[in-house]
């Protein structure tokens, strides 16, 4: 009758509490294992004749995720700019220069805000530029379906959460037979 006992032999009330308060922790851990690393304009990679504007906004981009530029190292670079510069095309200030010279360049979006990066070697002009909205991850589904539409990244976010949630259930399920929690 009862699977969990046998899987996990709890010694006591405190060691089941203790577990459950672990499976919690993963929990609220799991969305950071999914960071999600971006191929820029998807197979066409980071280049001219693409409308990243397009490519980006139908995604969800979250804090700890990457993006990865894979371009022509000999055309173009990774820049990246403020708000104003990003629209003006500027890259004499950069908030920080992502090149490294191999043509594959890895930016963390670590901060939850826009950002802004652009090629400096004029294809900026012709729409070589793409803005970036770094969202929180949203909290932990509490049992109520998400109201908004799941894309496939989310669907990955949400297939983690569930065996340690039907495993605490069990666990806490065990927990009040045997204990009369
Ligand atoms: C961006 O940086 C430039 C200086 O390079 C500054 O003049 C401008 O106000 C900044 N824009 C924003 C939105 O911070
Ligand atoms: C960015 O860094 C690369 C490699 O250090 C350098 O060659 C390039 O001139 C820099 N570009 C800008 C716009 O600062
Ligand atoms: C984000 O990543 C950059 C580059 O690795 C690093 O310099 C910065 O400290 C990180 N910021 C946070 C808030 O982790
Ligand atoms: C990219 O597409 C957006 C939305 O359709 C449009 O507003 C924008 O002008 C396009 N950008 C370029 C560089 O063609």
């Amino acid at each position: 009758m009862s699977l969990f006992t046998k899987a996990l032999p709890f010694g006591s009330p405190a060691t089941v509490t203790g577990l459950l308060a672990f499976l919690f922790a993963v929990l609220f851990m799991a969305p950071q294992v999914s960071a999600k690393r971006w191929i820029v304009g998807g197979k066409m990679g980071w280049t001219t004749n693409v409308n990243y504007t397009i490519w980006a906004q139908d995604k969800h981009f979250y804090n700890g995720d990457w993006l990865f530029f894979v371009y022509d190292r000999n055309q173009n670079d990774v820049i990246e700019v403020n708000k104003t510069n990003y629209e003006t095309c500027n890259a004499e200030h950069p908030v920080h220069n992502w090149t490294t010279g191999a043509g594959r360049d890895v930016t963390p979006l670590n901060v939850t805000r826009h950002y802004y990066f652009i090629s400096s070697k004029g294809s900026c002009y012709g729409g070589m530029k793409v803005a970036i909205r770094v969202e929180n991850l949203p909290p932990p589904p509490s049992g109520a379906p998400l109201k908004e539409k799941n894309t496939a990244t989310k669907s990955t976010h949400q297939s983690l959460f569930i065996l340690p949630v039907v495993f605490a259930i069990g666990a806490a399920w065990d927990a009040f037979l045997r204990f009369g929690l």
